[in-house]
């Protein structure tokens, strides 16, 4: 694919030269388009070795390929990484003073800005104004990660991480249409990742449950405007998504009570995690040692099912008109195949949609793709194709949208 890359003036275009890199490591074709000041902050030179491809600024290099023409035509893909205020005003507004913005108003192919900037400018009126038009006319703007900023402080207006832009760029490439912002004015509580059972301060009941699904699932529901919260048991060391507020947790109990409490008022649970069904009667306080009074057995308790409780609490009428989403990763077995077993389980837990995933022989845990059925409660079953994690949790809030209140 023929991806531009366009970086404006701020300090995070650093961050830029990752992301180029993301690309063409990913066999992608890519263009990158700095404006004249962010060439302040990274060198031509470097953008050029980086992508492999000649970098201009302006509308007069190579004036007989008319290029402020042709690069935005023949692009798939536009990324603007960092997205300062100035760049996102001009383009709102339909400049075309530098090669970029005229860029800009010729691709006709999906358009993501990842801004970055100090939180009074993403806060100030005419950035929220320039913000709805670039959404308006049909790019997909970034929620900005909140942090540390250049300089003390801190608020929302980070870059989003390299991998988090890839990983939504790639999103639109598969979904070939721009992130819908349906989830707007939502609250979103996803869990995400395996729990661990101790058994004494070194040792766990754990599982192979990576975190990656769960957290694709509120990066996705973050950018399309919820206010997502992700109750995160042990993953392989994610980044937080940006705009997402994480409580990490360890066990089954701690997880159960996180989302008992998160879930009040929400529009909506997302129960990705792999909670453990069972945990150790006895944890001991002292690590357990070989030799003479070394055990023999595990004795394990069942521990209680949080998705299950969250119906049951909903059809009592304690948490209103709450969607609650499933997860089953299931294995067939003598008694029937994936989708019997999934039927089943959605027939036993009641909740609204369950995202099956067949498991197994490097499927589904740990690795970056996906694919799956989702079964809704009304009978509907919908195959969810083989594509990132992204695409699988953009396919589950698709179904969402419609059965939240
Ligand atoms: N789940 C839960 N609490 C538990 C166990 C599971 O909330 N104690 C949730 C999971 O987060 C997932 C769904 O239930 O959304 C299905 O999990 P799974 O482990 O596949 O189902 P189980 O109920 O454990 O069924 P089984 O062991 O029979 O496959």
């Amino acid at each position: 694919m023929r991806i531009v890359v366009g970086v404006g003036g701020g300090i995070a275009a650093y961050k830029a030269c990752s992301l180029v890199r993301k690309f063409t490591e990913t066999g992608h074709d890519v263009r990158v388009i700095p404006t004249e000041s962010a060439l302040q902050f990274v060198g031509k030179a470097t953008f050029e070795a980086l992508s492999g491809n000649p970098v201009h600024t302006g509308v007069f290099a190579d004036v007989p390929e008319v290029p402020h023409v042709r690069i935005g035509q023949e692009a798939d893909l536009v990324v603007i990484a960092p997205a300062t205020a100035d760049l996102m005003a001009r383009a709102a507004s339909g400049r075309a003073d530098d090669l970029l913005t005229a860029t800009l108003l010729t691709a006709r192919c999906p358009v993501v800005f990842a801004p970055a900037m100090h939180t009074e400018m993403w806060e100030h009126p005419a950035t929220i104004a320039n913000v709805a038009t670039l959404r308006a006319h049909g790019s997909t703007v970034m929620e900005p990660a909140s942090g540390r900023l250049t300089g003390a402080d801190t608020g929302p207006g980070r870059l989003p991480e390299p991998e988090e832009i890839f990983a939504l760029a790639s999103l639109l490439l598969e979904r070939s249409d721009a992130l819908p912002r349906d989830l707007e004015g939502r609250r979103v509580v996803v869990s995400a990742g395996g729990t661990r059972e101790p058994l004494d301060p070194v040792r766990f009941l754990g599982n192979r449950s990576s975190g990656k699904q769960g957290y694709a699932m509120a990066r996705v529901a973050a950018q399309r405007g919820a206010q997502v919260t992700l109750i995160a048991g042990n993953t392989i060391g994610l980044e937080r998504p940006a705009a997402v507020e994480v409580v990490h947790v360890t066990t089954a109990e701690q997880m159960g009570t996180a989302v008992d409490k998160h879930s009040v008022g929400a529009d909506a649970v997302i129960m990705a995690a792999a909670v453990a069904d069972f945990r150790p009667v006895n944890v001991a306080a002292a690590k357990i040692k070989k030799g003479a009074h070394e055990p023999n057995s595990i004795e394990l308790t069942k521990n209680r099912d949080i998705l299950a409780g969250l119906v049951q609490a909903r059809r009592d009428g304690q948490l209103g008109g709450l969607a609650i989403v499933g997860f089953a990763a299931e294995t067939g077995d003598e008694h029937g195949d994936v989708l019997t077993h999934a039927r089943a389980k959605l027939a036993r837990k009641g909740c609204d949609l369950l995202v099956v995933n067949a498991v197994g022989e490097g499927k589904a845990f740990e690795v970056d793709n996906n694919d799956g059925w989702l079964l809704g409660a009304d009978g509907t079953e919908q195959s969810l194709d083989h594509g990132s994690k992204a695409l699988l949790a953009s396919r589950v809030l698709d179904a969402l949208g419609p059965l939240l209140r």
